[in-house]
């Protein structure tokens, strides 16, 4: 069986993270009867220099003949923001792509890996009881795709970024965020800040209406700042978390470092037709571009999760999924996962690739 991937590196690290993961899914293939065909377009800064377009044409073909899409990362160095190869490069790429394909729900699951037990920042008795999140966030609405504008009022400018959800929209997620909680603890967090946004309030009288279908469940409904902060002190206690937009990209940020790095976390954007986009949430580092020590685990397991959610190919992504915690078992580190005080081996991007692809089974 052959699948057809759409691969969009981007910028920053995002060709390094990238050939790693590629790698990996050719070492798979030399192991087993699947096969992959790729495809590359240009996305982000690295496609304005060509194309003066941060999304081209010819990219949004490629992926539209694709079976789904992995991505890198797209974004440049904070101090050169107002240059045009930069300017609104996220929002013309990653969001528009976003939109392109009605991706409504990514998927980010937040695991520690056992032998990270020693670089997670929790206090042992927290690490001792372990962790398994599955953040849920809406990807379609929210602040990130209101109207925003900058105005003159009074002899000043005032911004403007607005705020929508649709029921509908809310209605979709809290399905199926109650579908896959039915196959885990059964348990869904919701978050929002009904106490000030009408968002919010909306948010939180859909969910809990939807959560009377799935009366095995159990449904808990958390402010965001006071999520932000259980989160830390019980992340045992959390299955699904299910959150709006922009609280879903904030939040899963913070649990990524319980995971160990930022560099660890995998995502899915999924629409209604299961089309999907993989990719690493941490963004394009530009301070480690080049470098070759970035970590390349989030980009792998974003291609591990391809495999399982886009082509069902389950046994194959446990067979990723198993590498990277011998890997890890076996003491490599790239920099963000390095502890000097332990055994551990510091090792380049590139060597944690090969590392993974020697010992995929
Ligand atoms: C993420 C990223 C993006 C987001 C950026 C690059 C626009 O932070 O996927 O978490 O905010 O959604
Ligand atoms: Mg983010």
């Amino acid at each position: 069986m052959n699948y057809k991937i759409a691969v969009l590196a981007g910028d920053g690290i995002g060709p390094e993270v990238m050939d790693e993961a590629i790698k990996v899914l050719k070492t798979l293939e030399s192991k087993s009867d699947i096969s992959f065909s790729f495809e590359e377009g240009l996305v982000g800064g690295s496609a304005w220099q060509v194309t003066k377009s941060h999304l081209p044409k010819e990219t949004i073909k490629i992926c539209e003949n694709s079976q789904a899409i992995l991505f890198g990362s797209v974004g440049g160095p904070i101090e050169e923001a107002d240059h045009p190869k930069w300017s609104g490069c996220e929002i013309n790429s990653i969001l528009a792509l976003r939109k392109h394909f009605n991706f409504f729900i990514n998927i980010r699951p937040l695991k520690l890996f056992k032998s990270l037990n020693d670089h997670c920042i929790l206090k042992e008795s927290l690490i001792r009881k372990g962790f398994d999140i599955l953040c849920l966030r809406e990807l379609s609405e929210g602040i990130y795709f209101g109207k925003k504008e900058t105005k003159e009022i009074d002899g000043q400018r005032v911004a403007f970024d607005q705020m929508f959800y649709t029921e509908g929209t809310i209605e979709k997620i809290a399905h199926r965020a109650f579908e896959i909680a039915r196959t885990r603890k059964k348990k869904v967090t919701s978050v929002d800040k009904a106490n000030v946004l009408e968002c919010g309030k909306l948010w939180r009288e859909v969910v809990t209406r939807v959560s009377k279908e799935y009366p095995e469940c159990t449904l808990e409904h958390l402010l965001v700042d006071n999520a932000s902060m259980q989160l830390i002190l019980r992340p045992s206690e959390f299955d699904v978390l299910l959150c709006p937009n922009m609280f879903g990209d904030i939040l899963s940020d913070e649990v990524s470092v319980f995971t160990g790095s930022l560099g660890m976390l995998a995502s899915a954007s999924i629409n209604k037709e299961g089309f999907g986009l993989y990719e690493p949430p941490g963004g394009s580092a530009y301070d480690l571009a080049g470098l070759n020590v970035a970590n390349p685990i989030g980009q792998i397991l974003s291609a591990a999760l391809m495999l399982k959610i886009s082509f069902g190919l389950d046994k194959e992504h446990d067979r990723i999924v198993n590498a990277v915690e011998e890997v890890l078992s076996i003491q490599y580190r790239t920099g963000d996962i390095y502890t000097s005080t332990s055994s551990c081996k510091e090792v380049s991007t590139e060597e944690m690739g090969d590392a993974i692809c020697k010992l995929l089974k």
